[in-house]
C-alpha cells in the first residue's frame, strides 16, 4: 500500500435519527422523521425511528466496538429537536447526551466529527413551512451557535448540511423523504435556504473564534450519459447542474449556474446579500459516494431521466460504478478549489445474514469497500487534497424510507435484541487500517 498522509483519518459514519432511538426521552421534541413515520405508506414495514438501534443507550458499547476496529474518526451527527426546545432555548438533558458521547470517543481516542443537519427538522419549524422559509435558516443560525458554544471545546471537525439535494429534491419534489412535498417551487426554495443555512453555520462558527474546520458534506453526482447521443451528452450535463452545480457553485465560487438562474424565478429573486454569507470560505468539504447516475434525455422538464446500465449491483438496489469514483473525486476537488476533501460516506447494503456461529460473512462488502477505498487512495496521485474515509455505516440502520429492509453496518444489528455482532468487514477495515497506518 502506498504511503498515506500521516493524518489520514479512516472513520465511520451514523446520523441521529437513523441510530439513536429515545425518540421522546429526555426532553426530545418530535422531528419531521417522527412524524413522517406516522404517515402510511411511507416507510417499508411500517418501521419506525422510536427505539432504532438504541445508540443513545448503547453509545459506550458501540464506542469501544469502534475502539476496537481501530477507527480513528467518528462522524455523527446531533439530533436538533433533541438539544433545543420551541423556544430555541437549550435542552440541557439533551446536550448532555453529546457530552457523554464526545467525552467516551476522546477517552478512546477518537475524534469526533460532527454533521450539524442530517435531515432531523424539528416538528415545531416544519409548521412554518420548514425549509421553503427563510426563517429556518436562521433558526438553524441559532442551533449552530448552541452546538458551537457547548461542543466546540470537544470538536474540531464540523460538517453543515448532509446532502442539500436529499434535504431539498428528495423531500419537497420526488416526495419520499419527509416532509414528502412534489412541488418544483417549494424544491428551489429550500434549495435557497439551505445554501443560506450552510454559509450562516459557517459565519457563526468564525465568530464564536471555534478552532478548527467547517464545510459542506455534498453527494455531487457527476453523472455521465448513458450514450455518446449528443442528447444524453447534454442530458448529463443539465443533470449535473441541477443536481450538483446547484450546490456546489454558490457554496465554493458564490453564483448559482446561470441556465438556472434564468429558468428558477425563486432562485433569481433570492435576497442578493445572502449569496455573500452562502461563499463564506470554507475549510474542507465532505464528498458523499455510492454511485454514478447514468442519464438519458427525457421530455420531463429538466431534460434527463436516470437509466440503469449493466453494472453489478448492491441491494438498494444501486449500481456499483467504481471507475467512476476518482472522476468524481477529483471534479468535487476542482469545483471545490482544490480544499481538503473527505469522503464523509461510502458503503453498500447487503442482505447479510448472522450465522449460528455468530458470525457475519459478508464478502460483497469487502468487496466494494476495499475496491472503493483504493480507488479513492489513488486520486493523491491525481492532486486531491484526500483527507479521510468515512464508511456508512458503522452499523445496521434505519435506512429512511426503506426502514430497517437495508443493513449498511459493519457492525448487525439483531433488531430484535439490539445485539451487535462485527461483520467481517468488520475484520477488513481494522486490517485495512493496520496496515495503512504501518506503512
Ligand atoms: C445517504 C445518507 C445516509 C444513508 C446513506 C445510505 O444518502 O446521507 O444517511 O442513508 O445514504
Amino acid at each position: 500500500m502506498k504511503k498515506l498522509p500521516y493524518d489520514f483519518a479512516f472513520g465511520s459514519a451514523t446520523a441521529s435519527v437513523q441510530v439513536e432511538g429515545a425518540w421522546n426521552e429526555d426532553g426530545k421534541l418530535p422531528s419531521i422523521w417522527d412524524d413522517f413515520c406516522k404517515r402510511k405508506g411511507k416507510i417499508d414495514n411500517g418501521d419506525t425511528v422510536e427505539v432504532s438501534v438504541d445508540h443513545y443507550h448503547r453509545y459506550q458499547e458501540d464506542v469501544d466496538l469502534m475502539a476496537y476496529i481501530g477507527i480513528d474518526h467518528y462522524r455523527f451527527s446531533i439530533s436538533w429537536p433533541r438539544v433545543m426546545d420551541e423556544s430555541l432555548r437549550p435542552n440541557e438533558k439533551g446536550i448532555a447526551f453529546y457530552t457523554r458521547l464526545l467525552e467516551a470517543l476522546l477517552e478512546k481516542g477518537i475524534k469526533p466529527a460532527i454533521t450539524l443537519y442530517h435531515w432531523d427538522l424539528p416538528s415545531f419549524l416544519q409548521k412554518q413551512g420548514g425549509w421553503t422559509n427563510p426563517l429556518c435558516a436562521y433558526a438553524f443560525e441559532a442551533y449552530c451557535k448552541l452546538c458551537f458554544s457547548r461542543f466546540s471545546r470537544y470538536c474540531d471537525m464540523w460538517f453543515t448540511m448532509n446532502e442539500p439535494l436529499c434535504i431539498s429534491y428528495v423531500s419537497y419534489l420526488w416526495g419520499t423523504h419527509a416532509p414528502g412535498y412534489h412541488s418544483m417551487e417549494k424544491t428551489m426554495k429550500a434549495v435557497h435556504n439551505i445554501n443560506l443555512a450552510h454559509g450562516l453555520a459557517v459565519r457563526a462558527f468564525r465568530d464564536a473564534g471555534c478552532k478548527g474546520q467547517i464545510g459542506p458534506c455534498i453527494n455531487a453526482s457527476y453523472s455521465k450519459p448513458a450514450t455518446q447521443d449528443p442528447r444524453d451528452i447534454e442530458a448529463a450535463r443539465r443533470d449535473n447542474c441541477y443536481k450538483t452545480d446547484i450546490f456546489t457553485l454558490p457554496v465554493f465560487q458564490g453564483h448559482y449556474p446561470e441556465e438556472i438562474l434564468r429558468e428558477q424565478k425563486v432562485l433569481r429573486n433570492a435576497p442578493k446579500g445572502d449569496m455573500n454569507i452562502i461563499s463564506l470560505p470554507v475549510d474542507m468539504a465532505g464528498l458523499n459516494y455510492y454511485h454514478t447516475d447514468y442519464v438519458k434525455y427525457a421530455d420531463n422538464g429538466l431534460g434527463a431521466e436516470g437509466v440503469i446500465l449493466d453494472f453489478p449491483m448492491t441491494d438498494m438496489p444501486w449500481t456499483i460504478t467504481v471507475d467512476d469514483f476518482p472522476f468524481c473525486i477529483k471534479s468535487f476537488s476542482e469545483q471545490a478549489n482544490g480544499i481538503p476533501i473527505y469522503i464523509t460516506e461510502n458503503g453498500c447494503a447487503y442482505d447479510d445474514v448472522l450465522e449460528n456461529d455468530g458470525e457475519v460473512h459478508d464478502i460483497r462488502r469487502i468487496d466494494y469497500l476495499r475496491s472503493h477505498i483504493n480507488a479513492a487512495l489513488s486520486t493523491l496521485d491525481m492532486g486531491v487534497d484526500l483527507k479521510g474515509y468515512f464508511v456508512w455505516s458503522l452499523l445496521d440502520n434505519f435506512e429512511w424510507s426503506y426502514g430497517y429492509s437495508k443493513r449498511f453496518g459493519l457492525i448487525y444489528v439483531d433488531y430484535m435484541t439490539k445485539r451487535r455482532c462485527l461483520k467481517d468487514s468488520a475484520f477488513f477495515y481494522k486490517e485495512f487500517i493496520e496496515n495503512a497506518k504501518q506503512v
